[in-house]
């Protein structure tokens, strides 16, 4: 979908569907004062038969039978004024351009959406931007002779039209908008995509196009490269595969960086297939593991929107490719694993791979010189039992990177519940044979997780944020289709853009 700004008004503009945010219990549904009294009069009675009030996310599509240019008028719900917020908007231009779809429009206008005091106009188009982006997003890649044969009626055009004094603010709030959804729908992409294509080998030739289109730094390890830099389990989680481990590492500087700054570290799981290896999956276990490298591909959706986006620090994005797999050289329980910084596993069981990979990719992330990092990973099927599928855990050993990514994830739209890293609970992950072991048993599964990764963070400010489950929807909601959902793409980004902001990061 292209998404542009368009001088003039609206109700003038022809399109094949015109869309107006409409607040609930207001005076009634404001329509252009161009449009004549008896059309007028005739929504307001639709919207009555209806029962349309405006409430956040509905839409009710009226035909326009020639009264405006625009051929049918689509009425999006924003909620109450008052509680005017990134998420009503987002909410109602993601049922707007989903409606403009099913309605077969193609070429589609909209006023501009709302602002108030605390969402200054760019920042709401950006929300309705980012929102139609990510609400009409379809993985369609693998459509074969039956479903290419429905026709596509994919939403060409978006242009928010309106007075030419505001086109600019409106114009940077698409640009950072569509970058935003661009990065959440390549995260998408990349979780949709078969564990048969989305290899270690291909997720790394993936980023190095990234890289080159956003002009960022990259360098990737082979299995010859983490041999040199001792990272013994990336290599021995990946060994079982045909599919050999990469750790992929992007870097973003700001034109503007100096040695004064900061320099942030996001790292993620990213695990192309996880069978569970010799402590294999039940079938029902294994069927979505495909999505196991969600973690690897929120943070390539960062570095995808990082340029657009002006990230005033430098990031370091470290992925941890691997396929989980089982063969005759597959690592085993019992098998004992040295990290980078000494801290030796002990493999109690081979389906705890995450935590394994993660280990190499935090001490090498730390070795950077980073400020404080994060880390991104489908983590535990605890952390689904503990909060639910949708809300992300968040663990962190410090409380200023813990609130600010609170504060991110708010902002985003992406519900997130910090747990505690309780110190007792340590004794269950202790080694027998080797410093600690990496699996704690079934209470607190994912504490016990958090715990592990803990020991390779190597003193920096760290958060990890368990994706677990919601890295995936069963059904659509308002501007996330059913399939791969790109959680943690919003929230980092919002985290990173207001990072330096207020001097303590
Ligand atoms: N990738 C899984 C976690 C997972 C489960 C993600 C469900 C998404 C949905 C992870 O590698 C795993 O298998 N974890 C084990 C850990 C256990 C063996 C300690 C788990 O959660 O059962
Ligand atoms: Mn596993
Ligand atoms: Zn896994």
């Amino acid at each position: 979908m292209n998404i542009i700004v368009e001088t003039g008004d609206p109700y003038v503009i022809g399109s094949e569907a015109l869309i107006v945010p409409v607040f609930q219990q207001d005076k009634g549904i404001e329509l252009d004062p161009i449009v004549d009294d008896e059309f007028r009069l005739q929504v307001a009675s639709l919207a009555e038969d209806s029962r349309f009030v405006g409430k956040r996310g509905t839409t009710l599509i009226i035909p326009s039978l020639g009264r405006i240019a625009a051929k049918r008028l689509i009425l999006a719900g924003v909620g109450e004024s008052g509680e005017l917020s990134a998420e009503s908007i987002r909410r109602a231009w993601g049922a707007a351009t989903t409606a403009a779809r099913s309605a077969g429009a193609k070429r589609v206008t909209s006023v501009y959406p709302p602002a108030s005091e605390t969402l200054d106009l760019t920042a709401s188009v950006a929300a309705a931007a980012s929102s139609a982006t990510m609400a009409t997003y379809r993985f369609t890649e693998h459509f074969g002779s039956v479903k290419v044969a429905s026709p596509r009626n994919d939403v060409e055009s978006l242009a928010f039209a309106g007075s030419a004094d505001l086109a600019a603010m409106v114009g940077r709030g698409i640009e950072t908008g569509v970058a935003v959804g661009a990065g959440v729908n390549l995260a998408r992409d990349l979780s949709n995509q078969p564990a048969s294509v989305l290899t270690p080998v291909e997720m790394a030739r993936i980023a190095k196009k990234v890289a080159e289109d956003s002009g960022l730094e990259i360098r990737v390890f082979d299995e010859e490269g983490l041999e040199a830099l001792s990272a013994e389990a990336m290599l021995t989680v990946g060994r079982g595969s045909k599919n050999p481990p990469r750790m992929i590492h992007l870097i973003w500087r700001p034109d503007e960086a100096d040695d004064s700054t900061p320099q942030i570290g996001i790292v993620g799981k990213c695990i192309t297939f996880d069978t569970g290896g010799y402590s294999i999956k039940p079938t029902d276990g294994m069927v979505d593991m495909k999505g196991d490298m969600a973690g690897g591909a929120a943070v390539l959706g960062v570095m995808s929107a990082i340029r657009a986006l002006d990230v005033p620090v430098i990031v370091h994005c470290v992925i941890c490719a691997a396929e989980n797999m089982i063969s005759g050289d597959a690592f085993r329980p019992g098998d004992v694993i040295t990290g980078m910084n000494g801290v030796t596993m002990e493999v109690l069981s081979t389906d705890a791979e995450g935590r394994l990979v993660l280990a190499d990719g935090l001490v090498y992330t730390a070795r950077q010189g980073v400020r404080e990092m994060i880390d991104v990973a489908t983590l535990t099927g605890a952390k689904v039992v503990a909060l639910g599928s949708q809300t992300v855990a968040l663990f962190s050993n410090d409380d200023s990177l813990a609130n600010r990514l609170l504060n991110a994830a708010d902002a985003a739209g992406e519900p997130m519940w910090r747990l505690p890293l309780s110190e007792h609970l340590e004794s269950q992950i202790e080694g027998e044979v080797a410093d600690i072991k990496n699996t704690g048993g079934r209470a607190g599964g994912a504490i016990t997780a958090a715990l592990f990764l803990q020991h390779f963070c190597e003193g920096v400010p760290w958060a990890h944020l368990d994706i677990a489950g919601s890295n995936r929807s069963n059904k659509a909601t308002a501007y996330t289709p059913k399939g791969a959902t790109g959680v943690g793409v919003r929230t980092l980004l919002e985290y990173l853009e207001s990072a330096n902001s207020d001097g303590t990061v």
